[in-house]
């Protein structure tokens, strides 16, 4: 459906443990409001019981806001998108239910969006106060987040092809469970890149794995940091506190060089150079540092989001709406959440 009029999509996105509700002119963004959970923090990780209530919560008030924000009437809005999974259960239920109704009610389309897709056109949203050039086609996008961890070639906004992804845990993942086991509160990734900022990256090795092809697996390293700690516990109880640093700095420098190491496979194997970042994990300073020398290096084309839109957040469901809307992809309202699901 391509039209001359500006089109509005109110994006909601719920798919963990942040409720949030953006509004998009075309692929400008006017409002994104993000509302966290703090009710999961004495629980060392989201627990999806208390998620899927807090974003009942949180929803009709994040939502008045982004509309309030954006200096829009409800009136206006031309379509409600919503990311449809992969999540919690509970939590994309509210989302869902929520776009559902009010698309309903304002008679409007309805457009389902897959939340890595979204992770991935994050890089087209233009924002007014940031100077950001969106990648050209074709591109690699390595996907890192928190339940995924994944190498795309990005054809056209719609048209994506995974060429690698974890077969078990994700980097994100990684990142928590094994600051976890450190004794770090939840979302452990923020911590570990803190204090890896003052630590020897060389203090410690950890094994890598050896998986053929574009693929990552990062389940052996969780195991070995676990029998590691342990072992170095039972010869000293405070080993943790007092090599806390380099103890960081080491487990961050083996999870970027896995990661790195297949990214520059895929950009030899594709002969693409054009190389984008997303999800949560790209917020790692020491990978996008490895991102930057590896593309200085390789001269590579670089696209790095800024900090705001590679966690969860409403924009980029929002934009990725406006694509599917341009192509008039929308959903009837029999659209069911699903928990587990490839990116296409
Ligand atoms: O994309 P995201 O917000 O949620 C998912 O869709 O999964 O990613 C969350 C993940 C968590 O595992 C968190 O620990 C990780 O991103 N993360 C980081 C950093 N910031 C967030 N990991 C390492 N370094 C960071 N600076």
């Amino acid at each position: 459906m391509e039209t001359n009029k500006n089109i509005i999509i109110l994006g909601i996105e719920s798919s963990c443990d942040d409720t949030s509700a953006a509004i998009i002119c075309n692929d400008l963004i006017l409002s994104n409001e993000v509302s966290g959970q703090s009710v999961h923090e004495a629980y060392g990780g989201v627990v999806p019981e208390l998620a899927s209530r807090a974003h009942q919560q949180n929803i009709i008030p994040v939502v008045d806001l982004a509309i309030k924000k954006a200096g829009i009437s409800m009136d206006e809005i031309s379509a409600v998108a919503f990311a449809r999974g992969p999540g919690l259960l509970g939590s994309l239920l509210v989302g869902t239910s929520f776009a559902k109704g009010f698309a309903l009610a304002k008679q409007i389309p309805l457009i389902e969006v897959n939340h890595l897709h979204g992770h991935v056109l994050a890089h087209f949203i233009k924002d007014p106060n940031i100077e950001l050039k969106s990648p050209e086609f074709p591109f690699l996008c390595l996907l890192v987040s928190g339940g995924n961890s994944q190498i795309i070639i990005v054809r056209d906004h719609l048209e994506l092809e995974v060429i690698g992804q974890t077969i078990d845990d994700a980097a994100g993942e990684a990142f928590d469970k094994c600051a976890k086991v450190m004794g770090l509160p939840y979302p452990g990734g923020p911590l570990i890149d803190k204090l890896a900022k003052t630590g020897n990256a060389s203090a410690y090795l950890f094994s890598k794995p050896k998986i053929p092809g574009l693929d990552y697996s990062f389940s052996g390293l969780k195991t070995s940091f676990l029998y590691f700690i342990r072992d170095r516990i039972a010869e000293n109880p405070h080993f943790i506190e007092e090599n806390k640093a380099d103890i960081c700095a080491s487990l961050q420098d083996t999870i970027i060089k896995v990661l790195m190491s297949k990214l520059i496979k895929a950009a030899k194997e594709t002969g693409i150079r054009t190389i984008a970042v997303a999800g949560g994990v790209s917020a790692n300073s020491g990978l996008r540092e490895a991102l930057i020398e590896a593309a200085t290096l390789r001269h590579w084309k670089m696209h790095i989001p800024p900090f705001k839109y590679t966690t969860d957040n409403a924009a980029m469901i929002a934009i990725t709406g406006y694509y599917k809307y341009l192509k008039g992809e929308f959903a009837g309202h029999n659209v069911v959440p699903y928990s587990r699901v490839s990116i296409r």
